[in-house]
């Protein structure tokens, strides 16, 4: 047979860059399956025979829509305990800065992660992951960060394997040990960094551990200059590099980044017209958090119109992480980032499959419905692909 599975009777949005329209759509259209690939899509009018000659396993979509699965390509999914409180004391005018310089912040969740076995942090995150999956994320970008020594980073980075194998998903495990200043290192940054190159990030790679490197610079994390000697290290090491810059502040770090073929550089609200131009030259993917935007109400917009204009791809992920962007919906994402950061539904779409898979260096695995990428297909109850921006708290995906 041509195909283990062949989808029939569905709306596709494949998301394809070469779509007449923004979302690549293909009505009434087949879909044949071969070793997990897609080996067939166009118009089932177009299929080479009859279904039921072409594979033993046809399946009827029902006039429902497929996209391609979607991908949460920033996420801070393994952690123990919450931040609730904080919460609370932002909303009393405590600033998210003021609270990460009294220890709080970040070094309130090393402390708890630091205090729970590997078992505990698998159980907490596999719930998380679990959530996002049931809206149709099959890919997911996962970062270490709130260990900062080598024994909780390693603990976090474990979890993200066993995640990936025992779940079927695509992970890409992301090295973040420049996430802030742990307290045995208080006024000794360098010297948190020169542990990172020198020992915790070569130790972890040699393990088989790490996929890329990203690091916090803002004037609350680490400098252009610090981030630069742990992205020599990275680079030496064949790994990926990506940033979270210019936040809250503009550090410069999206240029960084992109000077050592960043992947991506995450948030950006403070990001100039220089650092686009130099995300362009690069092909550093712009990647939108709107949930750390709307939790922490900050008020500063990333700069969609500069890198609309410079061709910048931009990537909507979900952040997910106690502090600042506790949620566990990247629908919900797709939604603000139409509202708060005034994307099309096209563009956040995008930002959730092709675009993302960019952002992680996965643009020839999957990200789009086209013959040879992964047969990552999402089904959802919906009359037109914008029907997936449109609702806000709500899940319109359907069975597979
Ligand atoms: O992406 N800014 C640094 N990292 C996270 C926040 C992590 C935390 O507050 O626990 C972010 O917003
Ligand atoms: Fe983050």
């Amino acid at each position: 047979m041509m195909f283990d599975t062949l989808w029939i009777n569905i709306h596709a949005a494949t998301m394809a860059s070469n779509g007449a329209d923004g979302f690549g759509i293909i009505k009434n259209a087949a879909i044949g399956v071969k070793d997990k690939k897609i080996s067939w899509i166009g118009p089932a009018a177009e299929l080479p025979g009859k279904p039921g000659t072409l594979s033993d396993d046809v399946r009827d979509g029902g006039g429902k829509w497929v996209t391609p699965g979607l991908i949460d390509c920033h996420t801070h999914l393994i952690y123990a305990g919450d931040r609730a409180v904080e919460f609370e004391q932002r909303l009393q005018g405590v600033s998210y800065a003021e609270i990460a310089k009294a220890g709080g912040g970040i070094l309130s969740t090393v402390k708890a992660t630091r205090e729970a076995t590997e078992q505990q942090l698998y159980d907490a995150a596999l719930a998380r992951v679990k959530a996002l999956m049931r809206e149709g994320v099959m890919t997911f970008e996962m970062k270490s960060g709130y260990g900062l020594d080598t024994d909780t980073e390693r603990k976090m980075l474990r979890v993200a394997t066993r995640l990936r194998d025992d779940l079927g998903i695509r992970v890409q495990r992301t090295f973040l040990g420049a996430h802030a200043l742990p307290s045995e290192y208080v006024g000794e940054a360098d010297a948190y960094v020169d542990f990172i190159c020198n020992s915790m990030l070569p130790v972890l790679d040699e393990e088989k551990l790490v996929d890329a490197v990203d690091g916090f610079c803002e004037n609350i994390g680490f400098t252009r200059r610090q981030m630069e000697k742990i992205f020599k290290v990275a680079s030496a090491l064949g790994l990926p590099v990506k940033l979270h810059a210019e936040q809250l502040s503009n550090q410069q770090g999206a240029e960084l980044a992109a000077q050592y073929n960043g992947l991506s550089a995450d948030h950006i609200e403070f990001l100039d017209e220089a650092g686009v131009k130099a995300m362009a030259a690069a092909g550093t993917t712009a990647v939108l958090l709107p949930g750390a935007f709307y939790f922490l109400r900050e008020k500063q917009l990333p700069p969609i119109d500069l890198l609309r204009q410079y061709k910048v791809p931009m990537a909507i992920a979900t952040d997910h992480n106690p502090g600042t962007s506790p949620t566990l919906s990247l629908l919900l994402m797709l939604n603000m980032a139409c509202t708060l950061f005034r994307l099309t539904p096209e563009e956040a779409l995008a930002g959730v499959t092709r675009h993302a898979a960019r952002a992680l260096g996965f643009q020839d695995i999957c990200g789009t419905l086209e013959s040879g990428k992964a047969a990552d297909l999402a089904l959802w109850d919906i009359t037109h692909p914008r029907d997936l921006c449109y609702y806000f708290g709500a899940n319109p995906k359907a069975q597979g």
